[in-house]
């Protein structure tokens, strides 16, 4: 497969960009730590790498903002949040250049980021104005209830490195539109993003100290010295499975409330009278969407067999058309992936699916170059007890098995601990509902490959994790219900 070498002119425009990140917004520390382009595997960056003492500056800093933060009106917070959302747009050449260029996807998924992101910021904006209470009488009548919606406290945000901007703006604006302040973690393989956003909040208006940055390398130290004080009230996290548990344990000492985006294992179906097209067009974008880097890829991709042989034809060739290469080309579609050991995963992954019996149709290897790539890959009529059926991808992969009837792949969908996304593809609206209901995800794309979106609660069931990011649900995860009750006594 060929590869896509960078244009000149938007790699010396992203590395005018990259010089730009303004650091001093920053905590100082004793050491640094140094980012990566995938594409390369060049320097890129470097910044302070926090300890877990200066964590806990950065949460007295938080904390005393946040005392003042809690006090402003809905209106306040949500011309912030307005200013914010105008001065990211304003900026999103410098965004989308260090997206990519610290997180490897083409410049127009950088750029389609930073209005995903923006978004959030902007739908907060609008939902800080509409976090009601209510006034309610009690069924006997003698008394009146008034129920009160609050700032939860301070939030500990981690955010994941495969939407370097949106998954962090996606916790910080609703953690401000609710009147929290909040210490926020980036991923260590992406954390200049969020320095770029740090920045132009600040400029925007949000109060200096009020949403801290802890760039740092040691993630455990960060999060158990953080959730063991009890000025903490809030975590949301992003990411695998495995931690999510660890936190929850860690947030369980002070009883802090949990909201946990974790792992899936996305089914995508597609049933004998789907619109073939729609249903390739919608697979591509489930799958291929960030290169396959997001928790609600389709992971297992079940194609019924009247529909199987044209399905595999048309979706393959579709996968091969991908442009591999670095993300500073502007006809790249498929950037490298995070790092040295998602490539490695992959690859056992495949040769897994191959030795059991998997065919493949394209792809299958790592190109023999620097950088982190993966070709995209489609293998057919893969084994149940291939391990790429139990196993996030998280990579440009396709694992396609076929099915006979609604039932059989139904129960076949539903044979994993994880729930976070699934995808129907058919045209007879009483199976889309059927199906869609037995499924057991928090969320189901109907003949759409595109779950995200800011005004839908985004989260997962059973092992995927608990609580929604996005749509009104997303502020609830921030806000503290209290109640007032007055007794009612006549009077003359
Ligand atoms: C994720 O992969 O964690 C989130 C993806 C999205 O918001 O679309």
């Amino acid at each position: 497969m060929s590869y896509f070498e960078p244009d000149a002119d938007l790699l010396a425009a992203s590395d005018a960009a990259l010089a730009s990140v303004n650091v001093s917004r920053l905590l100082p520390a004793a050491t640094t730590f140094e980012v990566h382009d995938p594409a390369t595997e060049e320097v890129i960056g470097n910044l302070p790498n926090h300890t877990p003492d200066d964590a806990l500056v950065a949460l007295s800093k938080a904390d005393a903002a946040g005392k003042e933060w809690a006090k402003t009106s809905p209106r306040r917070r949500s011309d912030v949040l307005h200013a914010v959302y105008a001065k990211l747009i304003e900026h999103k050449d410098t965004l989308a250049y260090v997206i990519s260029r610290e997180m490897g996807k083409p410049l127009a998924e950088g750029y389609a980021e930073v209005q995903y992101s923006a978004d959030y910021v902007r739908w907060f904006a609008e939902e800080a104005l509409r976090a009601q209470g209510l006034y309610r009488d009690s069924p006997a009548g003698d008394a009146t209830i008034l129920v009160r919606r609050g700032p939860i406290g301070n939030a500990v945000l981690i955010a994941p490195w495969n939407f370097p901007m949106a998954m962090a703006t996606r916790k910080i604006a609703p953690a401000l539109a609710a009147g929290c302040a909040c210490v926020v973690k980036p991923a260590a393989l992406t954390p200049l993003t969020t320095v770029v956003v740090l920045d132009l909040m600040i400029q925007a208006g949000v109060p200096e100290d009020l949403v801290q940055v802890i760039t740092t390398t040691n993630s455990p130290g960060f999060s158990s010295t953080l959730l063991a004080d009890q000025r903490v009230r809030k975590i949301s996290f992003t990411g695998s499975t495995p931690v999510g548990s660890t936190l929850m344990a860690l947030a369980a000492q002070n009883i802090v409330k949990s909201s946990m985006e974790l792992g899936g294992n996305a089914p995508l179906l597609v049933f004998d009278d789907a619109d073939i097209d729609r249903a390739v067009e919608g697979a591509i974008l489930a799958k291929m969407r960030n290169g396959g880097q997001t928790c609600v890829a389709a992971n297992r991709m079940f194609v019924q067999n009247g529909i199987a042989d044209a399905f595999v034809e048309k979706f393959t060739a579709a996968m091969a058309a991908h442009k591999l290469g670095n993300a500073m080309n502007k006809d790249v579609t498929l950037g490298p992936v995070i790092d040295d050991r998602a490539v490695k995963r992959l690859q056992l992954l495949v040769d897994d699916a191959v030795a059991k019996g998997a065919t493949l149709l394209t792809g299958g290897k790592s190109p023999d170059r620097k950088g982190h790539y993966f070709e995209p890959t489609v293998l057919d009529n893969v084994p149940a007890n291939a391990d790429i059926m139990t196993t996030e991808i998280f990579g440009p992969v396709a694992a396609i098995t076929r099915f006979s009837t609604q039932a059989e792949v139904i129960e076949k969908a539903n044979d994993t601990e994880f729930g976070l996304a699934a995808f129907v593809f058919t045209q007879d609206l009483d199976r889309a509902i059927n199906v869609a209901e037995a499924l057991e995800t928090g969320m189901v794309g109907i003949n759409n490959g595109l779950l995200s979106n800011i005004a839908a609660p985004f989260g997962g069931v059973k092992a995927s994790g608990t609580g929604r990011e996005g749509g009104a649900e997303g502020l609830d995860e921030y806000q503290e219900i209290r109640y007032f009750t007055m007794k009612r006594r006549e009077t003359e």
